[in-house]
């Protein structure tokens, strides 16, 4: 059974004045990558929204791990921590993501919020703050960051939840070479442990790197 799996989706903003989805498809099995392509303002993000739940299609269907995820599956509280608990998302913007008044307390957030002991929660946060060269920040407001220092700290905040799907839109724009370089290491040894990822990306080398399917959306 694929873990994601979009059958016809057509989706539509209710600004909109024609889908910005059309009857869209996709499959991907868990460990599997998945590499998002196309022109500005071609539905990639749109998409994004969908997969994490955040965006409902108005015909079709989006599985995830067998269960079709909806507005009446997402109510139920229970089931919705269970699923977002599952997928990490880097927002385009990581801007609207950040909300707490420390960077450490951002990316202990997610792990907080499980209820995890503080001990697991502070060495969770430690490893992935450490991961994205960003421990020297921990004190720091997230709000007062530069964009690539935000980037970084929505990243952390990311994994910190631990999840088997990572959905990261644009995740080297803004970052300098060194957070690109540590960012792009990552990811491969990400993909080597068999864990799931898709990805938008306008920058080919990143693509190439990771050998995922490519889908192309127009
Ligand atoms: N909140 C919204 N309300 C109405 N229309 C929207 C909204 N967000 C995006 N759109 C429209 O939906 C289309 C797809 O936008 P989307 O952000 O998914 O594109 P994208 O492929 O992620 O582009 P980019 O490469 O610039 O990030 C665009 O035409 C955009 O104007
Ligand atoms: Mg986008």
């Amino acid at each position: 059974m694929p873990l994601i799996e979009l059958d016809r989706v057509t989706y539509t903003y209710p600004e909109g004045d024609r889908p910005v989805l059309r009857d869209l498809s996709l499959s991907l099995e868990g460990g599997g990558c998945l590499i998002l392509r196309g022109d500005n303002g071609s539905g990639k993000t749109t998409l994004f929204r969908v997969l994490n739940g955040l965006a409902f299609p108005e015909k079709g269907t989006y599985r995830f791990d067998g269960e079709t995820i909806d507005r009446a599956y997402l109510s139920d509280s229970r089931r919705a921590r269970a699923f977002h608990k599952r997928i990490g998302y880097l927002f385009q913007n990581p801007d609207t993501m950040l909300f707490n008044g420390r960077v450490f307390d951002e990316a202990a957030f997610g792990p907080r919020q499980m209820g995890l002991p503080e001990e697991e929660v502070r060495a969770r946060t430690e490893d992935c703050l450490k991961l994205f060269g960003i421990a020297d920040l921990s004190d720091k407001a997230p709000y007062h960051l530069s964009g690539g220092q935000k980037k970084r700290v929505a990243l952390a905040a990311v994994l910190t939840l631990n999840p088997d799907v990572l959905i990261l839109d644009e995740p080297l724009a803004g970052l300098d070479k060194k957070g690109r370089d540590l960012l792009t290491d990552f990811l491969v040894s990400w993909r080597e442990a068999g864990k799931t990822l898709i990805a938008a990306t306008h920058e080919e080398s990143l693509a190439d790197l990771l050998a995922g399917r490519v889908l192309t959306l127009t």
